[in-house]
């Protein structure tokens, strides 16, 4: 880029704000329903919407109530669901065979929005926490997160969503080495087209309190997330798992929370041009929605500009809660 700077008044930046029109025609960045992926929570049982109290017009819904949603989702003209389970303390054991059940809810819902919507993307979540009695994203032995054993166990859960129909494989847990060794299985079993949208650069945030409540981990936890997700102080360090992953066969990389770490996403588009999406995480959903409820902010155009500012950074898309809101904005 060469900006070039003529002296007032030859140059006045007013001008092209002046009107709807023309503030149409110089600007630089657009937001469609194309660029959403929605977050959806299932649980077991039938007929249920279950709200999640930290994360007002959330749902954790039995996989009927997911067909049910995703139908409405493409009615929406949504494109991309991720599906994450709700467990139960009884669900959670420590050698989390849960997650690699192929009729857990999780496997259910995607073979049911599949069934209801085909075209429907569908990504899944690979990681061990929601099945895991102590909270964490992989085996702890003596106190340790262990790897190798973790990737081990997250390969079989990669293979088990999509034998069901998982379209994109979301390996969120931060383990080293994973992308390649799923990729790997997927590639033997079959599987050439599953892409992995890997959670390359995430960090250890408090922004995910909600959506541990959402997924039933917030009293399951314990200890913290430290050594395998990343610094908040880092951002050579997510170039760097970003290289990695791509490396290892990554088809599309994420940064996550999303507007706290907007710096990131610029750094990982500039650097790769690799497709790239940000979460808007649970905590960045809750705060939007609770000063919006409390009159504090106009939480439709906080929304809208949020989003805008993930397209603005260089993401190509965003996984975002607010998916179903935003569709109807963007419709009107
Ligand atoms: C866990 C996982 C988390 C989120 C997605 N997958 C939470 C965590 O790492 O503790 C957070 C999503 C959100 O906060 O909306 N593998």
């Amino acid at each position: 880029m060469h900006p070039v700077h003529a002296p007032f008044p030859a140059m006045r930046l007013r001008r092209t704000r002046a009107t709807p029109s023309i503030r149409a025609l110089v600007r630089e960045n657009a937001l469609s329903v194309g660029d959403l992926i929605w977050p959806v929570f299932v649980r077991s049982g039938e007929g249920i919407e279950e709200p999640v109290p930290s994360m007002p017009g959330v749902m954790r819904r039995s996989v009927d109530k997911v067909a049910e949603a995703a139908r409405a989702a493409a009615d929406l003209g949504i494109g991309a669901m991720c599906v994450f389970p709700y467990t139960g303390l009884a669900d959670r054991t420590e050698d989390c065979a849960g997650a690699w059940g192929p009729e857990n809810p999780a496997n259910r819902a995607i073979r049911a929005i599949k069934a209801a919507v085909p075209q429907m993307a569908v990504m899944s979540d690979v990681a061990l926490d929601t099945y895991n009695i102590n909270g964490h994203d992989g085996f702890v032995e003596d106190g340790i997160i262990v790897n190798d054993r973790t990737v081990e166990a997250l390969v079989k859960m990669a293979l088990a969503q999509a034998n069901a129909g998982a379209d994109i494989i979301g390996p969120s847990d931060m383990m080293d080495g994973r992308i390649g060794a799923i990729r790997t299985a997927l590639e033997g079993a079959g599987h050439s087209d599953v892409m992995i949208l890997s959670y390359a650069a995430k960090y250890a945030s408090a922004f995910y309190g909600p959506f541990r409540d959402a997924v039933g981990a917030s009293g399951a936890l314990t200890g913290d997330k430290k050594t395998y997700q990343m610094d908040p102080a880092n951002g050579d360090e997510a170039l760097r798992l970003v290289a990695r992953d791509l490396s290892e066969g990554a088809d599309m990389v994420m940064v996550k929370p999303g507007l706290p770490y907007l710096d990131i996403c610029r750094r990982v588009k500039d650097a790769f041009g690799a497709p790239t999406f940000a979460y808007q995480v649970s905590g960045e959903y809750a705060m939007i929605k609770a000063a919006g409820a409390n009159g504090w902010i106009d939480e439709e155009r906080v929304m809208m500009e949020s989003l805008m500012a993930f397209k603005r950074a260089g993401c190509d898309g965003v996984l975002t809660y607010f998916a179903p809101d935003a569709a109807k904005v963007l419709s009107m």
